[in-house]
């Protein structure tokens, strides 16, 4: 496996290395993702393979052009206002974090859409992305590069310790610049709903297309099965035989993005009235609820070293936190904590972004 840092000749090399069906992973400005060619059936088996997912959860398909938009996508089926609100949001958020659900072309293999009529589409906001994609066929399927299930990536290193061995390349390009997946948008039905919050608002979908439609399984913490076993390694059945996708998008599946650490979820005046424990770990939306709570609390506890307190924005910012978010957590699994106490961020903005993932995180009984 070559572990590069992004230069003009990596990415050449990471090119090659799709064009000739192999895997590469690259940074975008959310996470990273581990690529292969949009195209090729047998190289996207092998993302499935290498990163444990079941087969019926469909990956993003990546594009670095507005006129790709129609190899990728069948625009045809959609209706005139469909149409035009997709317009918008491309010319306004792309490129950026938003993925839409569109009906795809015949050109994608249906392996890469887990036999949904549908692809979910992106035109990611990195220079390193875009010029890979390029380089390569023009469009790269990819998940986040983390194995099933875990926390996503948001610098190499997260990715050479967990799946490095697996893959080909991966592209060095810091950390990035998000730190959380995009939002997936479903618009394919006419229907408009957000099937996964992430780095594009709510609010700011809505300012250009009107009002979304409500999602209800959003949210529904474990209202989804997680896979059996038997269904997460269904890597061998071939596209005819896929079973019938039942998860809308399995970014909805109960316990996703998930820390090794049991993590609980507070609200603000929960997590105030949460008294010091040993081996765990405060983890503060913001200053001033780590103020109070501190003030709270029996001062010659919190000397104890094996504790930690960490806040995701002294000043209370979701744009900062949300960017810090699965850094910190990262950090914090490796660190032998019991337990992780993390405190909700207001649901604005990206905090629903935030809040979601720390909802999956989260340890059944939070
Ligand atoms: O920011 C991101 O979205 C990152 C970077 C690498 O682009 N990618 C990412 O991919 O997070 P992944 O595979 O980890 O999550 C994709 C989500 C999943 O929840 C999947 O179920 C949903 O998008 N999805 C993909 N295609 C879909 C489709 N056709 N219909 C509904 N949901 C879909
Ligand atoms: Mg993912």
């Amino acid at each position: 496996m070559n572990y590069l840092p992004v230069t003009d000749e990596s990415l050449l090399q990471a090119a090659d290395i799709i064009k000739n069906g192999g895997i590469a992973v690259f940074p975008t400005e959310t996470v990273y993702g581990l690529g292969a060619d949009a195209f090729n059936p047998q190289a996207i088996a092998r993302v499935f393979e290498v990163k444990g997912r079941p087969r019926f959860d469909p990956l993003i398909i990546h594009i670095a052009a507005a006129e790709t938009l129609e190899i990728v996508a069948d625009l045809s089926v959609l209706d005139k206002e469909v149409r035009n609100k997709l317009f918008l949001l491309a010319e306004n958020v792309w490129p950026g974090p938003l993925s839409i659900v569109l009906p795809k072309n015949e050109k994608i293999p249906g392996i890469a859409t887990a036999g949904l009529s549908t692809a979910a589409i992106r035109f990611p906001d990195h220079e390193a992305a875009q010029k890979l994609i390029s380089l390569s066929t023009g469009a790269i399927a990819a998940p986040s590069a983390n194995p099933f299930g875990s926390l996503s990536p948001t610098r190499a290193e997260h990715v050479r310790d967990s799946l490095g061995g697996k893959v080909d390349i991966i592209l060095d390009g810091g950390s990035t610049r998000i730190g959380l997946e995009s939002t997936v948008l479903d618009i394919a039905d006419g229907s408009f709903k957000i099937l996964r919050p992430g780095g594009t608002p709510k609010e700011f979908i809505e300012s250009l297309i009107g009002k979304l439609t409500e999602n209800r399984e959003q949210r529904t913490k474990n209202s989804e099965q997680f896979p059996t076993q038997s269904e997460q390694t269904c890597f061998s059945t071939p596209d005819s035989q896929l079973p019938t996708p039942h998860l809308i998008s399995p970014g909805q599946l109960k316990s996703h993005y998930a820390p090794k650490t049991p993590l609980f979820v507070l609200t603000k005046e929960e997590i105030i009235n949460k008294s010091y424990e040993n081996s765990c770990v405060f983890l503060f939306f913001d200053g001033l609820t780590r103020n109070i709570w501190r003030k709270a609390q029996n001062q010659s506890d919190l000397l104890s070293e094996n504790s930690r307190i960490v806040v995701l924005s002294e000043a209370g910012q979701v744009l900062e936190a949300a960017f810090g978010l699965f850094d910190v957590l990262h950090e914090l699994d490796n660190g032998g904590f019991s337990r992780i106490y993390a405190q909700f961020a207001p649901s604005e903005g990206l905090g629903e972004a935030i809040n979601d993932r720390l909802l999956r995180a989260s340890h059944p009984h939070s």
